[in-house]
């Protein structure tokens, strides 16, 4: 089924001008709308044609505000009138295999859960993408998996499942300047990857993140601790001499720029370990194995 070039070129620039939005207006998204969000969502590719997922739609004040609490603390998600939340969902699978006599090992390889998760994106994507075109702002939120084991008991989630995401939905009161993109060309290659020297890449990433920078705070005790953060961050990959020289540094400028606000602070590279551990945890609690392979024929986590 093929639409008129000029309404699919229109859905393709509407496409195109997509940004996140996290400032709802007090209005609810209409059954019907949601309706046909939900069933774009469901058309999306799957591996295997396997569907590893399901959609919860949560509508309730209160629980949109505790969803907000477990994401990390992202009030906004308590503010939208729709959030959907996405798993990777073993267990219906599971279930059938048992009961048509086949094998069943997807909740417990990597090989599933890379393709379960791509899955899920697919499915996410489709619905952020359909909820844009009629004209319903969204914001995906990743933090679920820090408080899958919450999200699972708010949920009643059966084992072999996990919340991989979540879509925080509703009109936009306001939007805000738009976050700028890697130029194209760093983006889309031609045939073979081309050579880019450090001095490309780093003209390329300065001007996507121009402007953005976090200031030291003026008081001693909040200053001193977001000092040590950094310091934490920045010994997982330089010397103790190099990290004192780039904090010496930023304290000259005032701030750390974005790319250090990203990977030491914000995104902190100590954390990313230990809450990569907890994820991991809560994932076995809910009798998924994302980390097992077989070795020497035996099954090994
Ligand atoms: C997998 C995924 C997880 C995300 N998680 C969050 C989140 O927890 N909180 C948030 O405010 N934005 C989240 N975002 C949105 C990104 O911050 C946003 O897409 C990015 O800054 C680019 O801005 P734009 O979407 O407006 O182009 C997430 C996006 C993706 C794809």
């Amino acid at each position: 089924m093929s639409i008129d070039r000029n309404i699919a070129l229109e859905a393709i620039r509407h496409m195109q001008d997509r940004q996140s939005v996290r400032n709802f207006a007090d209005k609810p998204i209409p059954q019907e709308d949601l309706d046909e969000i939900l069933k774009a969502a469901l058309a999306a590719a799957t591996a295997g044609n396997l569907q590893p997922v399901t959609i919860i739609v949560e509508r309730d004040p209160e629980r949109n505000k505790q969803l907000g609490v477990l994401c990390t603390n992202q009030p906004f998600i308590g503010k939208a009138p729709v959030n959907l939340i996405f798993l990777l969902d073993w267990h219906k699978l599971s279930v059938y295999a048992k009961e048509r006599k086949a094998p069943f090992n997807c909740h417990d390889s990597f090989m599933h859960f890379a393709t379960g998760l791509e899955d899920v994106m697919c499915v996410a994507q489709s619905a952020e993408t359909a909820a844009h075109l009629l004209g319903i702002g969204s914001c995906f939120i990743g933090t679920t998996m820090h408080s899958g084991a919450e999200i699972a008991k708010m949920y009643n989630l059966p084992p072999k499942t996990y919340p991989m995401c979540l879509l925080t939905m509703g009109y936009a009161k306001d939007l805000p300047a738009k976050r700028r993109k890697l130029e194209h060309e760093y983006m889309v290659f031609e045939g073979k990857y081309p050579q880019l020297d450090a001095e490309d890449l780093t003209r390329a990433y300065d001007l996507k993140y121009e402007g953005i920078h976090l200031p030291f705070p003026t008081r001693p005790e909040p200053r001193e601790a977001m000092i040590e953060k950094i310091r934490r961050g920045l010994l997982t990959t330089y010397t103790p001499e190099e990290t004192e020289q780039i904090i010496e540094e930023a304290l000259e400028r005032g701030y750390i720029t974005e790319v250090q606000r990203r990977f030491a602070y914000h995104y902190h590279a100590v954390d990313n370990y230990n809450k990569g551990g907890h994820i991991l945890e809560m994932m076995q609690e809910q009798d998924l194995f994302p980390t097992r392979i077989l070795k020497e024929g035996k099954i090994e986590l």
